[in-house]
């Protein structure tokens, strides 16, 4: 014990020293430095600014004269994202050394930091492994994946010379018509605060200087997702007490964590944009969370305070506001404004030099944690990690458990895999529409650059089943009138035991994800009831990033399949699922409403709850078509012995809850085991319930096991009128599959 000990703390010693020494360099470099050489630190670049032909270049050739603009004229700090699509790992290499190369070419030789979004996987490297979007990633309740996805990504980053990744997405789903719904962890506070603090985790601790770490940057702070409209970077008008019940706490988790650096969210919240947010900024991140790593912009977005939400008259003031705000680094990023700007703002003292000095130090300190100043270069111990078999392998897990069953009329699922099928639909033929958004390119949408041993759910279905036992009316491309047509199906239908419908939404990103209309587009519902009247079982496929509603065919489905976007392997875990080769254990990280009319969450209030038709009072306030948390399995789960270490809470003790879980069907199955606690009574209505714990287990048919959780009364807290996280005495009720049961806190 006394040698773990002094270990421990010469460990610690260490780890505090390195910091310390990073922190001097820092010091003692911004000293030296120029007031150009500063602002040049605090700038970021997009790729196409340095490459031939700028934006669109297809080949990541850099154009000589406007790399030297970039690095020695202006001396920027920092270059980020790509020119048109995903490039090979040698092309990395080259776009990288070569600007690593003209930094010597400076006075200061203050290496570049490379950014990049690798979002559920890296991105932007051709034959990367892509995993499912946090949305799915959430329905698997296994937070193992969260780490595990994260370290992928960080090996397969860094194998391309790139140490800084855009990573995760904190922001909270509860607005489904938001176009990023997708990258987030859905509607639930817990599983955003588990599994990107997991995830920031995996990112960093191996230490950024080891070729298995990046640098995460936690997005977008603040209150991103709530756009009122629903419409991307748009106005969120969110009440404080709101704000840090449902918004921060993923940020404050990942803070903790040792998140290395944080990107703003573009919008506005209460009519102040959030990159001139003092409060948010420096009051809130700074000196309440205790952030002490970087804050980045988000695209162009302090010129946006001047050209978009007209808060600074000049584009000048607007690159004043956000410096004395809080900023560090912007994205500027399509040209040098921001660098001219912020000099002569200085120079006329309107930016402290105080300020600047605080912004390069983080910057540099960043640069000295990651590595960069001893060498900036592309590591070759970190390419041998890129592309390994075993992230195959994960990624087919991990689309394994993100499937969520949400429907099994007569238990028409799993299909026997003799069984003649038709496999129609938009997605039966699309690679897109299962991986989504930042997949190969920003939308997704460019099929051309995927992997060339990615499959369609047509393909996936015939290698399990023979060429002989399937038949198509799908055709290539999303959009093709093809793919929606009735007669073609129903005549097709006539040979097959069952149709594989395969719809949803085709891969978007940001606005251009905008929708006006949240239901299944008409002509896949229209093909939807096409196929219902040929009388033949329907299975519905779905393959979307947010609830597309589906109320009107729901009742003609026998069996509905949420994939989510699963990356990869989404077609072959499909194909697994709907024939029994894998057992489906997903469970909605959302409750799936029913149409725009009924969207309440699963952590409701009592009045939303309750709902009054003339003098009745009926519990169908929350009537989702699937609620939070729902998922099937082709076995079945009991819960018995439900049982609390006391009937009492206190500040200074801590709550052991354990409950049986038996396997009571006739196949092995995965499950995720549910913590929920209500609050009877408290000075703010409570919710209905909220999510405390979770966990993912695996039981064999016939198998039971003890589960525990241990709770302590911050797990209880919610933020009061006078914005305070407290946890009130008082009655709470806890609740675990069916069961429930009662505990005081005192
Ligand atoms: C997105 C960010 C992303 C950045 C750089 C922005 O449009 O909002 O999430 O990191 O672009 O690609």
């Amino acid at each position: 014990m006394k040698k773990i000990l002094a270990l421990f703390f010469t460990l610690c010693y260490y780890i505090a020293a390195m910091a310390q020494s990073d922190q001097q360099k820092a010091d003692a470099l911004v000293k030296k430095m120029t007031l150009e050489e500063k602002v040049g630190q605090m700038t970021q670049v997009t790729l196409a600014v340095i490459a031939k032909g700028g934006w669109g270049n297809q080949d990541g050739t850099l154009d000589a004269s406007l790399l030297k603009k970039a690095v020695v004229d202006y001396k920027v700090g920092s270059i980020l994202n790509t020119t048109a699509h995903a490039f090979s790992v040698d092309t990395w290499h080259t776009i990288i050394t070569q600007i690593q190369d003209e930094v010597k070419n400076t006075r200061s030789k203050i290496p570049v930091i490379y950014g990049l979004d690798g979002m559920h996987g890296q991105t932007y490297t051709l034959n990367s492994t892509l995993f499912p979007q946090n949305i799915g990633l959430a329905a698997t309740r296994n937070t193992e994946y969260a780490k595990a996805i994260a370290k992928v990504t960080a090996s397969e980053l860094r194998a391309s010379g790139v140490r800084w990744n855009f990573a995760p997405v904190l922001d909270i789903g509860r607005q489904p018509l938001w176009s990023r719904f997708p990258e987030t962890f859905g509607e639930d506070v817990l599983i955003g605060k588990t599994m990107g603090s997991a995830a920031v985790k995996a990112y960093e601790e191996d230490g950024l200087k080891n070729p298995t770490a990046v640098a995460s940057c936690m997005k977008h702070y603040l209150g991103y997702s709530a756009a009122r409209t629903g419409k991307d970077r748009t106005p969120a008008y969110i009440p404080e007490i709101e704000l840090r019940e449902y918004y921060l706490p993923q940020f404050a988790a990942a803070v903790k964590a040792g998140a290395s650096t944080i990107m703003i969210n573009s919008g506005e919240i209460n009519g102040e944009p959030v990159h001139a947010s003092k409060y948010l900024l420096t009051t809130v991140l700074r000196k309440e969370l205790g952030f002490q790593g970087m804050i980045v912009t988000d695209w162009e977005d302090i010129i946006r305070l001047h050209t978009r939400h007209n808060v600074a008259i000049s584009p000048r003031q607007a690159v004043v506001m956000a410096i004395n705000a809080g900023i560090d680094m912007s994205m500027v990023p399509g040209d040098f404004s921001f660098y001219e700007l912020l000099l002569e703002a200085v120079k006329k003292g309107e930016v402290p030099m105080s300020r600047i000095d605080d912004a390069v130090k983080r910057i540099l300190v960043l640069k000295y944690k990651l590595g960069l100043f001893d060498n900036p270069y592309p590591e070759a111990a970190a390419k041998n990690n890129f592309g390994k078999s075993s992230y195959q392998a994960l990624a087919l897990d991990v689309a394994h458990e993100a499937m969520t069953l949400l429907k099994n009329k007569d238990n028409v699922l799993p299909l026997s895999r003799k069984a003649k099928v038709l496999v129609a639909g938009p997605s039966a033929q699309s690679i897109s529409a299962l991986n989504g958004c930042w997949s190969y390119t920003w939308q997704g949408k460019e099929e051309q650059w995927y992997p060339a041993d990615s499959k369609t759910i047509l393909q996936a279905i015939t290698d399990k089943l023979g060429a002989a036992n399937v038949i198509t009316t799908s055709a290539k491309g999303f959009d093709n009138a093809a793919n929606f047509d009735a007669s073609k199906l129903s005549a097709a239908a006539s040979s097959v035991d069952a149709i594989i419908l395969c719809v949803g939404e085709d891969a978007y990103a940001e606005s251009p994800g905008n929708t006006r209309e949240l239901a299944l587009a008409d002509n896949q519902i229209a093909l939807a009831n096409a196929a219902a009247a040929t009388g033949k079982p329907v299975i519905l496929v779905l393959t979307e990033g947010r609830p597309r509603f589906i109320s009107g065919i729901e009742p003609a489905m026998k069996g509905i399949l949420m994939t989510y976007w699963s990356g990869k392997k989404t077609a072959e875990a499909v194909a697994d699922v709907l024939f029994g080769d894998y057992n489906p254990d997903g469970v909605l990280p959302f409750s799936y409403p029913r149409s725009m009319g009924e969207v309440v969450l699963y952590d409701r209030k009592p009045t939303e709850e309750v709902r009054e038709v003339f003098n009745d009072n009926i519990n169908t306030g929350y009537d989702p078509l699937f609620p939070f948390g729902h998922g099937l399995s082709y076995t079945s789960f009991e819960y018995s012995d439900l049982q609390l270490s006391s009937t009492t809470l206190t500040a200074a003790t801590k709550l052991t809850i354990s409950v049986t879980v038996k396997n009571t069907g006739a196949r092995d199955g995965k499950h995720a085991v549910e913590l929920y606690t209500r609050d009877l009574y408290a000075s703010i209505t409570p919710p209905m319930k909220r999510l405390r714990a979770f966990q993912k287990i695996n039981l064999k048919a016939g198998e039971a096991k003890k589960i525990t959780f241990t709770i302590d009364k911050n797990d209880l807290a919610f933020v009061n009128a006078q914005l305070k996280t407290v946890t009130e005495p008082g009655e709470f009720e806890i609740m675990i599959g069916n069961k429930k049961t009662k505990f005081t806190y005192r």
